[in-house]
């Protein structure tokens, strides 16, 4: 830590799928003050995913005015994180053309295999990192083009989703590596626009935010942004990171042999790599780290928080009602009816695969199932084989990372899913590595406020914010031992269901 800094304050903001969150963060790590909004999330036809960026701008709004309110002097700066790959067009004015289309968005399958043909697969990956996948920003725009081409004619911009709320506090275009990584036009050696995938697609440059650095200032708070959030005009905003990176960041991964888990709506396995690692089998995403010139290699499952938070809404909405009379949490509630089910489940199995899949199967039209139900089970059986399942999804990524030479010795988990002990020991036991929760929890708005402190010079470089501000863990639990080797052998069976069950469904 720099013992000589005065104390400053930054604001980290995630602008995420089921809510926004921000953090008030002093230059030593501590959280002041913390605020959420949630939001829905729009599914207009099955495997479709839409939100109106309106939402974020008003849940970002609220949020903002509520930490400078607390913040002892105005804040330093603020770093910006959100879901990834998601598509914010905008017209000559900078309205919102048509809802953004996000991250989970499954329509594009026709246009990522146009994607592949033109580009060529082995070229693409070269260049990008990464197969052409349903649910990043390029096939999203080669959609608009065919099915709204009313739509497209009027897009001048194109931003994903925090970028958006830079826009909106800026009025200035940009992005980080990171996130622009995941867009599928960003050549990720030169960590800039690819001009031949954006040629060979035909969507002007000119259509493209400019690029950063995570840690770079990209833009200033302006009149009209300092009106709505109370935040003081010409505030740096630093480029920020995609959630992921971000929260690698605001848990300390920023060198190899240890991943990162996080829990959220999806469910990733993110680990540090020194050099890009394009997986030659595609099953893993290959983008840019927050830290400049670093990279990751990511394993993501697209429904793991979001697979409990599906299971609670359509079959335990009465617990809902109780968790808040009883002014408790409906997960935790529920999470503890699984405890009352051995693992295993009793031998029903569950494929989170509620949005298709990314990690291993790259498969938009997977689908989710339970098997081996009998007359015994109840619902408490198919939610254990929820939590289960989910954990396996993230084993899958698991694996994968470590077939690519790259050693993992030791988990930080982060986000909402981990915080019940439950479903926590589940997820530690099934992926058989020891693991640790990040003391501060802060996750991916945390690791922007951390990028933002290096933006405002306080701290030099993102390894220094990272050691004076996110607090180290201090022991690793092993898992247990028994549920280990039960979910190693129960793991191998889960592996045969999707193969078997994709010639059916
Ligand atoms: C990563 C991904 C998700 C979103 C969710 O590739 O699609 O983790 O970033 O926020």
């Amino acid at each position: 830590m720099n013992s000589n800094a005065s104390r400053h304050y930054f604001i980290g903001l995630d602008v995420g799928t089921s809510s926004t969150k921000g953090l008030l963060v002093d230059t030593e790590g501590n959280v002041l003050a913390a605020a959420s909004r949630d939001y829905p999330l729009d599914t207009p036809k099955p495997g479709w995913t839409e939100q109106d960026p309106s939402l974020w701008w008003e849940a970002s709004r609220e949020i903002l005015q509520e930490l400078c309110h607390q913040a002892p002097t105005a804040p330093a700066a603020v770093g910006l994180t959100g879901q990834m790959h998601g598509a914010v067009f905008l017209d000559a004015c900078g309205e919102v053309i048509r809802p953004a289309l996000l991250w989970n968005d499954q329509r594009t399958e026709t246009q990522s295999a146009e994607i592949e043909r033109r580009i060529g697969s082995e070229q693409l990956r070269t260049i990008t990192g990464n197969p052409a996948l349903t649910g990043f920003q390029a096939p999203k725009i080669l959609w608009l083009r065919e099915h709204e081409p009313h739509h497209y004619q009027q897009i001048s911009q194109i931003l994903l989703p925090k970028d958006y709320i830079r826009y909106r506090l800026s009025s200035t275009f940009a992005t980080d590596v990171s996130d622009a990584a995941g867009t599928m036009l960003l050549d990720i050696e030169r960590r800039n626009w690819s001009d031949d995938i954006l040629r060979e697609l035909q969507i002007p440059r000119k259509w493209m935010p400019r690029v950063y650095e995570s840690a770079e200032i990209c833009a200033r708070v302006s009149v009209e942004g300092a009106g709505s959030t109370g935040l003081v005009e010409g505030t740096p905003i630093v480029a920020g990171a995609g959630d992921n990176a971000a929260a690698a960041v605001g848990s300390g991964i920023v060198e190899e042999n240890t991943a990162l888990v996080s829990v959220g709506t999806s469910g990733v396995v993110f680990a540090h790599t020194k050099k890009a690692m394009p997986d030659p089998k595609g099953e893993l995403h290959c983008f840019g780290h927050a830290v400049p010139g670093s990279y990751c290699l990511m394993g993501v499952s697209l429904a793991a928080g979001g697979s409990l938070k599906w299971f609670a809404r359509e079959f335990a909405s009465e617990e809902a009602e109780v968790a808040r009379r009883l002014n408790g949490d409906h997960y935790d509630l529920l999470v503890s009816e699984a405890a009352t089910v051995p693992a295993g489940a009793e031998g029903v199995f569950f494929l989170p695969y509620l949005s298709g899949e990314r990690t291993p199967h790259m498969d938009p039209n997977a689908r989710a199932a339970w098997l081996g139900l009998s007359f015994r089970h109840t619902r408490s059986h198919m939610l254990r084989a929820v939590l289960e399942g989910v954990a396996f999804a993230l084993r899958d990524s698991l694996e994968r990372i470590e077939q690519q030479d790259t050693r993992i010795e030791k988990l930080i988990l982060v986000g909402g899913g981990v915080s019940n002990p439950l479903w926590r020991g589940i997820i530690s036991a099934a992926l058989d590595k020891p693991t640790a929760l990040q003391p501060n929890q802060g996750g991916a708005a945390f690791g922007a406020a951390v990028l933002a402190s290096v933006g405002a010079g306080v701290h030099e470089s993102v390894g220094t914010a990272v050691k004076a501000m996110v607090a180290p863990v201090e022991a690793f639990e092993t898992p247990d031992r028994v549920l280990a080797s039960d979910y190693a052998r129960l793991y191998k069976q889960f592996t045969r269901i999707y193969p078997a069950l994709r010639a059916v469904l």
